[in-house]
């Protein structure tokens, strides 16, 4: 199975929205798709199910008391499920850091053999147990990138944790980036989105996500882009996205 995991220690920049966006992107063309949230911020989780329903959580992943497959529920798109976070989970941080902990996912994911066609990670905006349990798990890392002065700064850390995780994970096949809150009319996002092409190459993707109220709305529906404004420009980028990022998934 394919496991792609979002990561940046930046806050704020896209990580959950394009977590939920491509997921239910691929879900609405009949692929399984499992999403995983282990950020405790529960964001993604908040934004497609129940949260006050939950019963089960991954920090009882984490804790050793429940498997992968115990937690995940399904939501309101058929093809889209979630292993989702709960506040709880920002107290896995003061577990004892056993290697153990760290291999949690990777350890978890195969054991789902066939059931999903696909898994997506939502990480927090660090680069702790989370954030490095997923990018041991991961096959495919897809960084957001918001196009401003201090874009680049923290993407050197970002990279040395990729390398680290490697060293636990050969499975880890590559690194790929696209800007997000994307804003065409203002010249310090062309400059700087010139400067990032520069810089990452082929690793950066063509497609960029502007800046649309409609994304920030749909999460207040608690809908996902596709259902709550299907024509809007956020939903047209993130199948754009989808389509790029799915073929980097399957020939990489
Ligand atoms: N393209 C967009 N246009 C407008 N608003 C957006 C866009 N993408 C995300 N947002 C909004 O920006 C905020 C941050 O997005 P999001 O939660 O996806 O970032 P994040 O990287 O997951 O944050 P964190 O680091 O805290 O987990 C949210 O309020 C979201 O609705
Ligand atoms: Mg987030």
């Amino acid at each position: 199975m394919k496991v792609l995991c979002i990561a940046q220690q930046k806050g704020g920049v896209c990580k959950t929205t394009t977590a939920l966006s491509l997921s239910a992107a691929w879900a609405l063309e009949g692929r399984r798709v499992l999403m995983i949230d282990v950020d405790p911020q529960a964001n993604l989780t908040r934004n497609i199910v129940e949260y006050e329903k939950l019963k089960f959580d991954v920090s009882m992943i984490y804790a050793g008391k429940k498997k992968l497959s115990q937690t995940i529920v399904g939501t309101s798109s058929p093809n889209l499920f979630i292993a989702p976070a709960r506040t709880s989970l920002s107290r896995v941080e003061n577990l004892e850091r056993s290697l153990s902990t760290y291999n949690t996912l990777k350890r978890e994911l195969p054991k789902l053999g066939s059931d999903y066609d696909l898994a997506v990670i939502d990480t927090p905006p660090s680069l702790g147990i989370f954030t490095v349990s997923a990018l041991i798990a991961a096959t495919h890392v897809l960084v957001p990138v918001q196009p401003t002065f201090f874009c680049q700064e923290g993407l050197g850390d970002l990279n040395q944790t990729i390398i680290e995780a490697r060293e636990s994970n050969a499975g880890l096949a590559s690194v790929r980036y696209f800007m997000t809150l994307f804003d065409k009319r203002t010249v310090i996002s062309q400059d700087i989105a010139q400067l990032l092409r520069d810089r990452l190459g082929k690793s950066l993707f063509a497609t960029a996500i502007r800046r649309n109220v409609a994304i920030e709305e749909s999460q207040y529906a608690q809908k996902t882009i596709f259902e709550y404004a299907p024509k809007s420009p956020g939903a047209d980028d993130f199948r754009a996205l989808s389509r790029e990022v799915a073929a980097w998934l399957e020939n990489d």
